[in-house]
């Protein structure tokens, strides 16, 4: 058990991880796991790693949950970087992968954080718990609630994909709809997850779903022969596997995993261009987002006005030499079908606007044709066949 302690990612305050932790108890942002990457070093190396089960718990020296503890599991992680050669080769592109988290427990990214976050939480007693969602991590906090005894409330928007709310359902989760978007979602259960004793499973209010989308970055590097790609693409709506893939290549440089001359990726945060605050902040040059007024895509998962993390989110870019793209709907959509037909990956609409994104970044010169491109598909495409009819 490596885990130290959690910190703020804007003060600096700390204090142990011995208690389940929220946020930041003096300025209210939010907090990450820290650990003793010095002796987690000592105690594994990455061939040790590779001989494991390949899901995300073979990365369990720099995950949370402790050694002597069962994680709360559905099989989560070792997902696989797909070579993307025809569409690579429409773009211009010669190393372009596809990492296919549609692939996961109910076929999204937010399997890894929620296996995480429910491991942690059942470990420090919660017997309740809350997330508002715009979509696919409602159904994952759903599962892994169920796979850990705990009953689960979701608040999503009534404008959810049919087959996530027909999926939380089956999963026994309580859902209430709410007339809005996933700001009053997360008003709804600020409202009831305290008096009510429900743990608040929100991005980035509590430490470790975090943790778990980090898992993310560690597997791109591994399936990549320990190197790192040039540029990621991601899809942006809370921003934590944007962060957590961050936070994952710094620990790996402190654990030996990396070469440490070796350049960070550049990341590229993809929003869709009718709820864009990432985007906007990043061009303005601002630290912080202002959300849009009437934030409207058919890709739920990035319909998020007020992302929590905004300052994170916004320094990992200009950190890494990457940036900010953002997407029409029917650009997206365009995107979905022309990966599914190069290369037989059905992916989210969320997903569907890196393709779009990257024919921009290729055209701006800011991609160029040898370099290890990598999109992730962050979820399946069967959940929003609305979306396609
Ligand atoms: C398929 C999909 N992609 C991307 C996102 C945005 O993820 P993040 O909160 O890590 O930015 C979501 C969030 O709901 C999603 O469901
Ligand atoms: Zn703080």
């Amino acid at each position: 058990m490596f885990l130290k302690c959690v910190e703020c990612t804007e003060c600096g305050w700390s204090a142990d991880a011995k208690q389940l932790r929220t946020i930041c108890e003096s300025c209210g942002a939010n907090v990450q796991a820290r650990y003793e990457l010095r002796a987690a070093r000592e105690a594994v190396s990455r061939d040790q790693i590779v001989g494991r089960p390949f899901d995300m718990w073979r990365y369990r020296e720099v995950l949370p949950v402790a050694a002597d503890v069962e994680p709360v599991t559905l099989g989560e992680g070792g997902t696989p970087l797909l070579p993307a050669n025809r569409l690579g080769s429409e773009l211009g592109l010669t190393k372009l992968y596809v990492k296919d988290e549609g692939q996961n427990p109910t076929g999204s990214f937010k399997a890894r954080g929620m296996s995480a976050a429910v491991s942690m939480a059942k470990t420090f007693g919660v017997e309740a718990l809350a997330v508002p969602s715009a979509g696919n991590a409602a159904s994952a906090a759903a599962a892994y609630g169920a796979r850990a005894g705990l009953p689960v409330h979701v608040a999503m928007p009534r404008n959810t994909p049919a087959a996530i709310q027909v999926e939380c359902e089956v999963l026994g989760a309580h859902v209430t709809l709410i007339d809005g978007n996933i700001s009053a979602c997360g008003a709804w259960v600020r409202e009831h997850a305290a008096p009510n004793g429900w743990f608040d499973l929100s991005t980035l209010k509590e430490p470790y779903r975090v943790e778990g989308k980090k898992t993310m970055g560690f597997e791109v590097c591994e399936q990549l022969g320990w190197t790192l790609p040039d540029v990621i693409l991601y899809p942006t709506g809370g921003g934590t596997g944007l962060v957590g893939m961050w936070k994952a290549f710094h620990e790996m440089r402190e654990l030996g995993w990396l070469d440490p001359e070796a350049p960070l990726p550049r990341m590229y945060a993809v929003q869709a261009d009718g709820c864009a605050p990432v985007v906007e902040a990043f061009h303005g040059g601002l630290e912080r987002i202002t959300p849009p007024a009437n934030p409207q895509t058919i890709a739920a998962g990035l319909r998020v006005p007020a992302p929590f993390a905004d300052r994170w989110i916004l320094r990992v870019l200009h950190e890494s030499n990457g940036g900010a793209v953002a997407i029409s709907d029917n650009a997206l959509i365009a995107g979905c079908r022309q990966l599914a037909t190069a290369d037989g990956v059905f992916a989210a609409p969320e997903a569907g606007t890196l393709v779009a994104a990257l024919a921009e970044l290729v055209d701006g010169g800011s991609v160029t044709r040898d370099e290890t491109v990598i999109l992730f598909n962050t979820g399946s495409g069967l959940k929003y066949l609305e979306c396609f009819q």
